[in-house]
């Protein structure tokens, strides 16, 4: 809920910017860290979600790992304070310079998602003599049941390596003596809200460090991956189930003295914790449909462009909450934004009050994959942020 002091404190401000509610993101941190730790289960903060500074200095604070997928977050995590020993390092198509920018930071684990790029960073570990841990990105052909955007885990995603592939897995590892083997990691998806999904990942990680051991290897690390989805349609509705997505690994996995198990959460921490405010520009009136030209658009949140991703919507300055006894009146408007592409629209046929030019509003849940993945198109300034106390 926006309260009424902020959306007062919001009529003084520039728009767009993203706004974050600190306490709404130190719960959740809690919430999953108390949920992890009493399976002592390891979990790592999945930066491309979203790597503001002030979010990434709580998140740090709780003590989490860092998950990156570039050498610049590798870097942003360790100058953050990420412990080095906590920082994992996946992606597809890692650079030599990302590689070696790992090597020298000395994280904790390289997730390997082809052959090829084993036998890479084999290589440049060895040059500077050194040794690298590797966890090997295994495809499980398990469906994550969410947007096909988003999904990761099939047999035709471009990430991870597939099953029949293990064998060659084997000889590479063998052959590569500046590598140290830890263990199995997966990721399926993102958004996922199924928890029966997991089960099935469970039963795919069983099976497959049954393969690596029976194969010679000892699998010290089971790393999951991340993709625990939140409520879009409940934005005050905080926190994730983090208890019950734990529990389904705790019943589910079969983990084996000495081992590890790991998770790479990215969404679920943040997701609640922000929402994109924005000002009502121009309202337009046609002869079948009304339109709310709001001053932010896909350069500022592009997930519903992108992913037909929902978001609610609000507004602020005709809410019950500011005081206004209109709120029941309802018209249905086009959200857009003002970026010249005609899918630059956040959500068409939105039930709102009737509002104004100068309306404050709210596009909730935009903390996890928001700010971040915005753009400088149409030579758009850089959104804003502001944080609550
Ligand atoms: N681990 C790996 C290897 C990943 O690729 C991802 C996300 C995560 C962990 C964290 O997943 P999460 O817990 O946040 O679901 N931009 C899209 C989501 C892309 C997710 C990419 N990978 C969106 O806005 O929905």
């Amino acid at each position: 809920m926006i309260s009424k002091a902020n959306i007062n404190k919001f009529k003084d401000l520039e728009t767009p910017f993203y706004y974050y509610d600190m306490e709404v993101l130190r719960q959740t941190l809690d919430a999953c860290r108390d949920a992890s730790a009493k399976h002592g289960f390891h979990v790592h903060y999945a930066m491309k979600a979203n790597f503001n500074p002030k979010v990434i200095d709580m998140i740090q604070s709780f003590g989490f790992g860092a998950d990156c997928v570039s050498g610049n977050e590798v870097k942003a995590a360790i100058d953050h304070g990420f412990d080095k020993g906590k920082v994992v390092f996946a992606g597809v198509g890692k650079s030599d310079r990302e590689i070696n920018l790992a090597l020298d930071a000395g994280i904790f684990c390289f997730n390997v998602e082809s052959i090829q790029e084993l036998e890479v960073i084999n290589e440049l570990a060895g040059a500077k003599g050194t040794r690298a841990n590797v966890a090997i990105r295994i495809n499980p052909n398990v469906d994550a049941h969410t947007h096909h955007f988003i999904t990761t885990g099939l047999d035709e995603n471009k990430f991870g390596i597939n099953i029949w592939q293990l064998p060659d897995v084997a000889v590479a590892l063998r052959a590569c003596s500046n590598l140290q083997f830890l263990g199995i990691h997966f990721h399926i998806g993102s958004q996922i809200t199924d928890l029966e999904v997991y089960k099935n990942l469970c039963t795919r990680i069983n099976e497959m460090q049954d393969w690596f051991e029976d194969h010679g290897f000892q699998v010290k690390v089971l790393n999951a991956g991340g993709g625990l989805g939140v409520d879009y349609y409940s934005p005050d509705n905080d926190i994730a189930d983090f208890e019950n997505y734990f529990q389904v690994f705790k019943n589910f996995l079969n983990v084996k003295p000495g081992q590890e198990v790991h998770f790479e959460l990215g969404r679920a921490l943040v997701a609640q914790s922000a929402s994109l405010i924005s000002r009502v520009l121009y309202v337009k009136n046609g002869l079948k449909k009304n339109f709310l030209i709001l001053d932010a658009g896909m350069t500022e949140l592009i997930r519903p462009m992108l992913y037909q991703a929902y978001h609610q919507i609000e507004n602020l300055s005709r809410s019950s909450e500011a005081g206004n006894p209109d709120a029941a009146t309802s018209i249905k408007y086009d959200v857009v934004g003002p970026i010249c592409e005609s899918t630059d629209c956040f959500q068409k046929d939105v039930d709102m009050p009737e509002s104004f030019r100068g309306d404050l509003i709210a596009v909730r849940t935009a903390g996890a994959y928001g700010e971040v993945m915005a753009s400088g198109y149409n030579l758009r300034d850089r959104v804003g942020s502001v944080y609550s106390a």
